[in-house]
């Protein structure tokens, strides 16, 4: 039996480096006063219908959608931020100090074409903001996702930022935009021929040569915002400057949700020569997807990181920021003497916080030996009969192979541990 295409296992090797990013993104979150939510794998599949928006892709082609026993249609999450929203009306969070800022980390699930770095079962690190229209907490998001990148020692990777304006102008940016791209509706791929007449700002952003090439000189929403959209943008960018974050007006972002309006931002990865090489993280302010989700009229911001994506990169630029480690201690015994010795030594050591483990599969004294150095510990120590009858037994350095052997009491737990510790 395999994992299912698109999904795969993250073996023990690689959880400290996963882990030790989860832990990052938590501690940088905190620093910006975001604390964690925890929202369920699936939902009433009206809540993405809804908050992420039926014209999209991920709505119309890649969720993973099915019927419970009592016949309700209930899909699993394909991103996080319809959830949150969903979690924040359902508990009132409309009635805290705003802003509500909320951090989390999801397993999301996309029925897409599997390549490198594009998964079926993926995997966010993310923050939704409630209660601020802005332009401040839509910087300071910018500013946290670079922070917590740098603070991995990532480098190559850049804020694009961009605004897709409010609901007036961009209706007004539709028709601009339609008017450009009507004489040329045939030249363009089906799905951008249905997306003309539900979400032509999308056709910006397909990857299809004939689309690309139609859409070249196409007007951009950035140049076509009304004044408090210019305004908006201005004051995320002007805070970006002062503050020297390097960022990219890049007036071709195309988010692919619905729910977003002005702000909107991704971070991506760059080879030296400038080309882009893969999407770390995107996101954006939601102004009016709470009401939608039959909520309070109370803006929103967020965006979510690709952890995948990101621990691909790190791996490519050779950054480690963990290991796995083995124990602190293997006991290696010769009998059942031995061995329940040393089920005392690991409980009195395991109290105490220590990690170390014994022999457990009846092997020779040699087999036990080279085991001993498969296991990775640090330390070892062999309970033979001298050392059941004295009660003294020689602790060895196996990560220093100069270092001398240290004896040591069976009795003085205290001691022993504190030895022991890295
Ligand atoms: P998104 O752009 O769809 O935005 O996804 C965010 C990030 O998730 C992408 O930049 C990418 O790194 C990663 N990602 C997306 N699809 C896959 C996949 N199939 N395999 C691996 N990684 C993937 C959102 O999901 C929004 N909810 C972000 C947001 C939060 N906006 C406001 N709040």
């Amino acid at each position: 039996m395999q994992a299912v295409k698109g999904t795969r296992d993250i073996l023990p090797q690689d959880t400290p480096q996963w882990r030790a990013v989860e832990r990052m993104f938590h501690d940088i979150c905190a620093r910006f006063a975001y604390e964690e939510i925890r929202i369920p794998t699936f939902e009433y599949t009206e809540v993405f219908q809804r908050g992420v928006g039926e014209t999209t892709d991920i709505v119309q082609k890649e969720m993973y959608t099915f019927e419970d026993r009592g016949g309700r249609s209930l899909t699993l999450r394909p991103e996080a931020t319809a959830g949150v929203v969903r979690a924040f009306v359902e508990h009132g969070m409309g009635s805290l100090a705003f802003p509500v800022r909320l951090q989390y980390r999801i397993s999301s699930f996309r029925a897409e074409n599997v390549q490198s770095g594009r998964y079926r079962e993926f995997f966010q690190l993310g923050v939704e903001a409630f209660g601020s229209e802005g332009p401040e907490i839509d910087a300071e998001q910018i500013l946290l996702v670079q922070l917590f990148l740098e603070r991995l020692g990532l480098t190559g990777f850049r804020a694009h930022v961009s605004s897709i304006g409010c609901k007036e102008c961009r209706a007004e940016y539709h028709k601009l935009l339609k008017e450009y791209l009507e004489p040329h509706l045939d030249e363009l791929c089906d799905d951008c021929q249905r997306r003309f007449h539900t979400n032509p700002l999308r056709i910006l952003d397909c990857k299809e040569e004939r689309c690309i090439k139609v859409t070249k000189d196409a007007p951009l929403m950035a140049d076509h915002l009304d004044e408090d959209c210019e305004q908006h943008l201005h004051k995320v960018l002007d805070t970006l400057d002062r503050l020297e974050v390097p960022y990219l007006f890049d007036k071709r972002i195309v988010r692919g949700l619905d729910y977003y309006s002005r702000t909107v931002f991704e971070f991506i990865l760059e080879s030296e020569e400038g080309a882009q090489r893969g999407t770390l993280c995107g996101g954006g302010r939601y102004d009016h997807l709470v009401v939608q989700l039959g909520g309070p009229d109370v803006p929103g911001i967020g965006f979510s990181i690709g952890e995948d994506r990101l621990l691909m990169a790190l791996e490519e630029q050779g950054i480690v920021l963990a290991e796995a480690t083995g124990p602190r201690l293997f006991i290696v015994t010769m009998d059942e003497d031995g061995s329940k010795a040393a089920q005392e030594i690991l409980w009195g050591l395991r109290q105490r916080g220590i990690s170390a483990v014994q022999e457990l599969t009846g092997r020779s004294f040699k087999a036990q030996m080279k085991q001993v150095n498969r296991s990775g510990a640090a330390y070892s120590l062999v309970l033979g009969d001298d050392e059941l009858k004295t009660r003294r037994a020689k602790l060895r350095n196996l990560r220093d192979r100069d270092a001398e052997d240290i004896e040591v009491s069976l009795d003085e737990m205290d001691e022993l541990a504190h030895r022991l510790e890295a």
